[in-house]
Formats: C-alpha cells, structure tokens, sequence
C-alpha cells in the first residue's frame, strides 16, 4: 500500500504571519473556510503565534471569537494552534493557572492540535502547557525548535522527543522556522527520530532559502507523516511552500494524498484575489516573497537579517552591518547556542549591535538578556560562557529550578480587578496577554453596547 502524507494548510496562520504581518482579517478570509473544511487536510492551523495579539492590536477583533466562528464553520478539520510552552503568545513566561487556563479555554472554544514549542527547547517550559492539553483532551503536538550547533545532536534532538513522549505528545513536530534544514539533514533527523519513538512526525519549515520542497521530499522518504504547506498564492519565500505543488509531485511519485483538487483551485482562485489586494496596499513586500539564501551562508534567520538593518539604520550606523552580522553567531555561542527564535533572536541581535557600537562586548545589556543570564528562560542547549555571565550578573544569583515556580498565580486577582468589564474567563485571560489592547478592546466593547441599549430604549 502506498505511503500516505498528510497536510497542515497554514494559510490562516504561518502564511498570514510570514508574509503579511497577520493582518488578515477573519472577513477576508470567512468566505474560504467551507472549502477549506471540505479539502482533506490534516489540521488547519488558524490560531495562536501572532494571530491573538495582532486580532486586539490591529484589527479590533477579539481572537476567542474569531475561533469560535471558524469552528463553526469548519466541523470536519482539525483547528491548530501554536503556543510558545510557558510563554503562551507572549514574549516572557507566564504563571502556571494561567498557562491552563488558556489551554483548557482554547480546547473549549474550537481547538483540536495544539504545538507546543519553547525557544530554548527546554522541556521544563512545556510540560504544564502540554499536560493541560492532553488533560483537556486535545492532541498536544511536542515541538522541537530546530537549529544546527556542535550541541544541537540527533541524540539529543531524540532524548528530547523521547521526554515529550513521556509528557503526553500524541505527535511530534520539527520545527524548522528559518528554513535552513536541508534534504540530507531532513532525511537523517526524520529517520532517527521515527527509529526512536512511534509516533506520527510533522516537519514544518518555510521557503525562505529554497530548500524547503526538497527537503520536504526528503523526509517523506525518510517516512515522515506529515507536512506544512500553504495554498499557492500565500506559498513560497518567508511562508511554506505551496500545498497544490507537494500534492502534485508526491502523487506522481506513488505516494498517496488526500486532498480534494478542485476544493484546492477554489481556495487558490480565491487567495489571489486577496493577496493582489495586500499587494496593492504595500502590506505585501517582493522581500517576503523572494528566495533568500544568506541564511545558509551566515546561519542567521532572515527576520533577523532585515532586524539588525534596521536597528543600525535608526543608529545611523549602517556601515556597521558587516561586524554586527559577524558577531551575531559569537553572542549565540556565548549565550549556550539557543535556537534564533522569538524571542532569542530579537535579544540576541540587539545584543550582537549592543556589542559593536559600544565597542566593548557586554558593556550594556538588555533586562531580557539578564533575566536570560539568570535563568529565566529555562536551561541554555550549552552552558552560558561562564566569564560573561558572571560579568552581565554582577553580584546577582542564577535562579534555582523553573522561572514560573517563583511567579504568583495571577488569574484570580486580575478577574477581581476587572469586575464587569470581563464577560467571561476568556476575556481574563486576553487582558492577562495583552492588558494594554485588551483593555481598550473591551472598553470599546462595553461603549458600543451601552450606545446600543440608549438606542433601543430611544427607539422604543
Ligand atoms: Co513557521
């Protein structure tokens, strides 16, 4: 019988992320999700990563509903979300209740898959989000972050797995954020991994260096079950590559795939529109379309590229580039080679500037890379270099134990706080996210319903 791959589509959420800012709103998009529904995928992964603060920030949605109405829509597919283990959508770790909390509310409202992932691939940071998942009877996807250093091992890489395993992951997922694993590399950490653990594998990885089709066709030799594509139109350079082009090529090669073609053209036909639309406004730039291949030459992230210009630029020190760039591989090595992923890869390139412009290494350093320094994030891949770490903690102690033990529990006392203006515990848990634009969010709320209930009485 022929090997079947199966697919993530992630056009609602990677796709929406890596190349327009997440600035979809669920308008634009509502008309598709029938089609979607009625494709065959495995998973659409509509929810979390930046989804959450972008719907408060910038489109005045409120991100539970917005979930509740694409399950409503979609009763036959798997919804995905991505949370960020300990750090949920945010950038720092956050206290346990409300780690489940959100994972309970998440589930509640429409979840099915939710992968979890930490920056530091430290497993401490997933385990409450991951047993709440599997206590809420969703599949909790365990994630690795995958990065290449002389501690980044396939056996290390399958003693994490075999730790998420034990944590309740019902499938696992190399995540290849910035699109540097190359076939070889897929074929060899797939096959390692399927010989460790018996469980379906998903590679995710995005275009950005050109590799990512072969390296998909690699893993899928290897035995991987499933991949992470994105319709046509939002396919190829900082996204994934395109769903219709694996589903094609796979078929010819015997392997069995799933989907429904002509529910795949209606969805393309529908997102060229709404690409050439973001197109037109700017949002959508040649860059996050285009192949990018000096990731592969300095090992360094293409977000984090475009972010080390622009700090310089704001500097007025665009001259420095070339040294920022060499230093930004030295301030990872120094730092215990963490994985270039939010939020490592902002503080390790603010640092790497930090480095160069004071001319003294370590001379300023930012809160973040201080508490990092102190453990907050969790356990560094490799020890931090200990004569740097001593130098940015002063006389400052390195924590004991996992961050969020030390962190109060903060769901109660913030319901207490906002008394009516939170309708429900989802509401709560938005304000604890994104206190600044969740309260504005709900204020609006609360003005449009009293002008609503004025109006009535008036028409009355
Ligand atoms: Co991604």
């Amino acid at each position: 019988m022929a090997q079947k791959v199966q697919f993530v589509e992630t056009v609602l959420r990677d796709a929406n992320q890596s190349l327009i800012a997440t600035r979809l709103p669920f308008e634009k998009f509502e008309p598709m999700l029938e089609t979607i529904d009625k494709a065959g995928f495995y998973a659409a992964e509509c929810w979390g990563g930046a989804t959450f603060d972008v719907c408060l920030r910038y489109l005045n949605e409120d991100p539970w509903e917005r979930l509740r109405k694409i399950r409503a829509k979609m009763p036959n597919t798997k919804l995905q979300m991505l949370l960020r283990g300990q750090n949920v959508l945010g950038y720092s770790h956050y206290p346990d209740d409300f780690v489940k909390l959100f994972v309970a509310k998440a589930v509640e409202n429409g979840i099915d898959v939710i992968r979890i992932f930490d920056a530091l691939n430290d497993v401490n940071n997933l385990k409450v989000a991951m047993e709440a998942t599997v206590k809420a009877g969703a599949i909790a996807s365990g994630t690795i972050s995958y990065t290449t250093s002389p501690v980044h091992t396939h056996a290390n890489y399958v003693k994490m797995v075999k730790e998420l395993k034990e944590m309740g992951a019902s499938t696992i997922c190399i995540k290849d954020m910035a699109g540097i694993m190359g076939p070889q590399e897929a074929y060899d950490m797939v096959s390692a991994i399927k010989d460790a653990v018996d469980l379906p594998i998903d590679l995710h990885t995005h275009s950005t260096t050109g590799l990512a089709f072969m390296t998909y066709l690699k893993a899928v030799e290897a035995g991987v079950d499933i991949i992470d594509t994105a319709i046509s139109p939002f396919s190829g350079g900082t996204s994934q590559p395109a769903t219709e082009t694996l589903a094609y090529a796979l078929r010819q090669l015997g392997y069995q795939v799933d989907l429904n073609d002509d529910c795949l053209n209606a969805m393309a036909d529908y997102f060229k529109g709404v690409r050439d639309e973001f197109v037109a406004d700017g949002t959508l730039m040649a860059k996050s379309m285009a192949t990018d291949t000096q990731c592969l030459t300095y090992q360094v992230p293409g977000g984090m590229l475009s972010n080390l210009l622009s700090q310089l630029k704001q500097m007025n020190a665009l001259d420095r580039f070339d040294e920022a760039l060499a230093e930004t591989p030295k301030v990872r090595k120094d730092m215990g080679y963490p994985p270039l992923v939010t939020p490592t890869s902002q503080m390790v390139g603010v640092q790497a500037v930090r480095n160069v412009l004071d001319g003294e290494r370590y001379k300023t350093v930012s809160k973040e890379i201080k508490a990092y320094c102190r453990g907050e994030y969790g356990t560094t891949p490799a020890p931090i270099d200990a004569d740097i770490q001593a130098k940015i903690l002063g006389d400052d102690k390195v924590l004991e134990g996992r961050y969020a033990d030390t962190l109060a529990p903060v769901v109660e006392d913030t319901r207490a706080k906002l008394g009516d203006l939170a309708k429900s515990d989802e509401d709560v848990l938005s304000y604890i996210a994104f206190p600044n634009l969740a309260e504005k969010y709900l204020e609006n709320r609360k003005a449009k319903e009293e002008n609503a209930c004025t109006y009535s009485i008036v028409e009355a």
